[in-house]
């Protein structure tokens, strides 16, 4: 079957991007970061890109008049590589409906919460503020408001009694590192199938049991 041809854009330092790039290294993953695109010259993430031997783009939002001229050029970028489907990896601009609707359901980004609670930044500190026992991320595909849209991954991360904002971030981003690439294999291999709100996976079944924290 042939490979997914996939975009990431990105703002910043790209650590997402890596573990996109570094499992789409196996020769038997269903699709091939072919295109990394920042709207920030000094994104490192750009730097993980080259080194990978993967194309880059730089796109700048500023100089506009409107979102939607910025949004055009992004798009003419995308389909002149030829590009399927494309991942928000940090990605830092909102995107108004035109954009979403024109790349609907082979748009995916990953969120450090668990949507829909705490879409929006500062996640960390809220999560911890609002006193949950559980913070996490979530890979969804996009619509147009923001971090909303059906949901295909989440990983729930329990937190704990001296952790901070800072703490609890590191331990989700690592489990960002391993839904990311799920997600996009599931997308890769058509078993994340919309259906209104909701993504039904094909041939996958949830893990029997609970989390529970504290434990006792
Ligand atoms: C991640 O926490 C991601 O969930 C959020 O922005 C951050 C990007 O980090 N959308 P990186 O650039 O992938 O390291």
């Amino acid at each position: 079957m042939a490979r997914l041809k996939t975009a990431v854009l990105i703002s910043g330092r790209g650590s997402n991007l890596q573990s996109l790039i570094d499992a789409a290294g196996a020769a038997n993953f269903p699709a091939t970061i072919a295109l990394v695109v920042s709207n920030l010259a000094e994104a490192f993430g750009l730097e993980r890109a080259r080194r990978a031997g993967i194309a880059t783009e730089i796109v700048s939002h500023r100089g506009h008049a409107r979102r939607e001229d910025f949004e055009r050029l992004l798009d003419e970028c995308l389909r002149a590589h030829g590009i399927e489907f494309v991942c928000l990896a940090g990605f830092m601009r909102l995107l108004t409906a035109w954009f979403v609707e024109r790349w609907r359901d082979r748009l995916i980004n990953i969120h450090p919460s668990l949507l829909p609670a705490f879409p929006g930044l500062d996640t960390h500190a809220r999560a911890l503020a609002a006193g949950t026992r559980f913070g996490g991320c979530t890979v969804h595909f996009v619509r147009a408001e923001m971090d909303a849209g059906p949901i295909i991954v989440q990983a729930a991360v329990p937190i704990r009694s001296d952790d901070t904002a800072d703490s609890l971030a590191a331990r989700v981003l690592e489990e960002e590192h391993r839904i990311f690439p799920l997600a996009l294999r599931l997308c890769a291999e058509k078993r994340a199938v919309v259906d209104g709100n909701a993504v039904r996976i094909l041939g996958a079944t949830a893990p029997t049991g609970s989390l529970i924290n504290p434990p006792g």
